[in-house]
């Protein structure tokens, strides 16, 4: 049915939980039915500011709940393959975090079981979405800036060390690289695509997270992509294309609502800015509800293939700085 209702599951109640749910309820034609937590008092105080209908206390019991049509994983990365599959087998729709899993086999696995059982499966890459970065990839593929030369991303806060949090805890998948450096890459790959050669490094937290990563993409005719996540410092966290023909500059912070300017040689620069009223979480979640309307079981833009292949080259990177999970 065009007009049928989604109903809604989040799985993991921590903080984009959060603002991905005060997204969902401005969305239309779609509702929160249920919430888990691995904590009751949780799942209720959460159930509560978000009027969900049903609090679990479990997410397999959440998972089994007939009403529940799709189901946005919030977990840990290192929970998402897990997560993923579990939501798959009891016939949900799946709508999961970036990084989509801990590496590029896990990527394949999801992939399969979701076209094994059918079912619409999706990254969370929600800038993808935007309508400043939907604009500032068609800007660049129409050939505006001329051919992209550079580019140049970053990603950088400055998060207070806790060993704990998923952030730097590495059984968790924490560091900088899959947390934020995922964004600068992922800029690289929709705008540039895969690179011919890789080379990175990076220093390490004494847990063995990494709490930087200097990321060199290199393609042909001397195209370059030059990327950086760090926790250790704030950073401007914008995307600089540089083309034969002028600059586009997506603005700080690239990743989440944004602007862009165009500056074209011998010309002023040109702003777009764009007016969001939401967190920016709401066009993932209208695309995703858009797809199971029509009964589709992959995104036509984030694709399997560019899930497989921004998990590819974070697997790259993460060989040439010798981290392992
Ligand atoms: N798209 C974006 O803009 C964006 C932004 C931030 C994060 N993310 C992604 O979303 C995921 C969650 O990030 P977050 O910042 O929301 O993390 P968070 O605040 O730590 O929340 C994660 C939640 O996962 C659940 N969880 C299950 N097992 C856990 C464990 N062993 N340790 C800790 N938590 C556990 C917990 O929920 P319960 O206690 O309720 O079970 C926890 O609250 C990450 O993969 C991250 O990459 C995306």
């Amino acid at each position: 049915m065009p007009d049928r209702i989604i109903y809604w599951g989040i799985i993991g109640l921590g903080k984009i939980a959060h603002k991905f749910a005060e997204d969902l309820l401005k969305v239309p034609r779609c509702e929160l039915a249920a919430v888990a937590s691995r904590s009751e008092t949780k799942s209720k105080a959460f159930a509560n500011t978000f009027k969900a209908k049903k609090a679990y206390a479990n997410y397999e019991d959440l998972l089994q709940d007939p009403i529940v049509n799709a189901v946005y994983i919030a977990t840990p990365h290192s929970y998402h393959f897990d997560h993923a599959l579990l939501s798959l087998k009891y016939g949900k729709a799946v709508l999961c975090e970036k990084p989509f899993a801990m590496h590029t086999a896990q990527v394949q696995t999801m992939i399969t079981a979701a076209k094994a059982h059918n079912l619409l499966l999706m990254e969370a890459l929600w800038t993808n979405f935007l309508p400043h970065y939907k604009k500032a990839m068609e800007v660049l593929h129409v050939g505006a800036i001329g051919k992209i030369l550079r580019l140049e991303a970053d990603f950088g806060f400055e998060p207070i060390f806790d060993a704990e949090s998923r952030v730097f805890n590495k059984e968790l998948g924490g560091g900088s690289l899959l947390d934020i450096g995922i964004y600068p890459i992922f800029a690289a790959l929709s705008s540039l695509g895969m690179p011919k050669k890789i080379e990175a490094n990076a220093n390490f937290f004494d847990n063995g997270a990494d709490s930087e990563c200097f990321i060199h993409f290199k393609y042909d005719d001397k195209v370059e992509a030059k990327l950086h996540s760090t926790f250790l410092t704030n950073s401007h966290t914008k995307a600089v294309f540089t083309g034969t023909c002028g600059v586009l500059e997506i603005h700080g912070r690239f990743h989440q609502p944004s602007s862009f300017t165009v500056t074209l040689k011998d010309e002023e620069p040109v702003t777009y800015n764009f007016k969001v009223p939401y967190h920016g979480y709401f066009y993932e979640i209208d695309h995703f509800n858009q797809l199971l309307r029509q009964n589709k079981t992959e995104s036509d833009v984030m694709t399997f293939q560019r899930s497989l292949n921004l998990m590819e080259l974070l697997d790259t990177v993460r060989t040439k700085i010798g981290l392992h999970y």
